[in-house]
């Protein structure tokens, strides 16, 4: 019988299964259980992928714990990236420029790896899109977050000169201190800026539906024609700046693909294979929403 990548075969778990899951708290709105159990069926790989509710009180204890009961790894998710790069024994170049973690690898000698994998997964969304960055080009991010921080980051490693404008200015000051090199522009003044830039990114939960302002959607009227739109918020799946943009001929890319490939980082650590993140994978996370 031939299986689709649609409908995968059975999940496998035997006494051998690899174990890894996602910690947050909540969790309940994770689409990580669904994607990686996905992957695991799709590749064959005897595991499995769990939600781990944990309060950030016994966010310690619990990551120790797996790691004793034989997991490979987690997920970390709100509010325990920052506690994740506490804990984590060796951290990975892009761990330390986020300053936070939101992937922990428990390697066989016994050191608890931290990676932070949004940044990158970001610039993959961005290259499956053919729509790469290109070097020396600039890119303005709305928003001072750790999203904001992960993307600055990742997009710097790759030569682009970053610009962030925030609603809270002083925010934007400390990340652009912890990232020198980064620009800072004012909150009120970045849309009459928007032509010196060759990448507009929202890493706010502006645009997010029940966020704090689902119909965001600023004057893109100073884009120069060549601007890309992206945003990492997925649902909607068009926001309405992406929709905006789309009606000014802009390109644009959704924050569907930098959830997906961010994961691809970790699943590969723990299940020891590089997951494809392709439109089966998309429609059966959507599916899953
Ligand atoms: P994350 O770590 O996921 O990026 P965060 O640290 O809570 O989340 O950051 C959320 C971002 O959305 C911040 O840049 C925030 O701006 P402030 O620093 O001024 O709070 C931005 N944000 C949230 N609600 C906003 C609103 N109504 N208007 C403008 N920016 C908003």
């Amino acid at each position: 019988m031939t299986t689709s990548p649609t409908t995968p075969p059975p999940q496998i778990i035997t006494g051998k299964a690899r174990l890894a899951g996602v910690m947050g708290w909540p969790v309940e709105h994770s689409r990580s259980p669904a994607l990686h159990n996905y992957w695991l069926r799709r590749y064959g790989v005897d595991g499995a992928y769990v939600p781990l509710p944990t309060a950030p009180e016994d966010f310690v204890a619990a990551v120790l714990g797996l790691q004793a009961a034989g997991f490979k790894g987690v997920n970390v998710t709100i509010p325990h990236k920052e506690a994740a790069y506490k804990l984590a024994d060796v951290l990975d170049a892009s761990a330390r420029r986020a300053g936070a973690v939101n992937t922990l690898v428990f390697r066989e000698d016994g050191k608890i790896l931290g990676l932070s994998t949004d940044g990158s997964g970001f610039v993959a969304s961005l290259e499956a899109s053919s729509l790469p960055p290109r070097p020396q080009t600039r890119a303005l991010l709305l928003g001072a977050g750790g999203a904001a921080r992960s993307v600055a980051a990742a997009l710097q490693d790759r030569g682009i000169k970053v610009a962030i404008t925030n609603r809270t200015q002083e925010r934007a000051v400390t990340l652009a201190a912890a990232l020198p090199g980064t620009d800072v522009l004012a909150w009120s003044e970045w849309e009459q800026q928007l032509g010196e830039f060759a990448l507009l990114v929202n890493t706010t939960s502006l645009g997010m539906a029940g966020g704090p302002d689902p119909l965001f959607c600023p004057s893109l009227a100073q884009a120069a024609e060549d601007l890309v739109v992206a945003d990492i918020v997925y649902a909607p799946l068009v926001t309405p700046l992406l929709a905006a943009a789309t009606r000014q001929g802009l390109r644009t890319v959704g924050g569907l693909g930098m959830l997906l490939h961010q994961a691809r980082f970790g699943f590969k650590e723990w299940f020891g294979v590089d997951p494809q993140v392709d439109a089966a994978t998309q429609d059966h996370v959507l599916n899953s929403l």
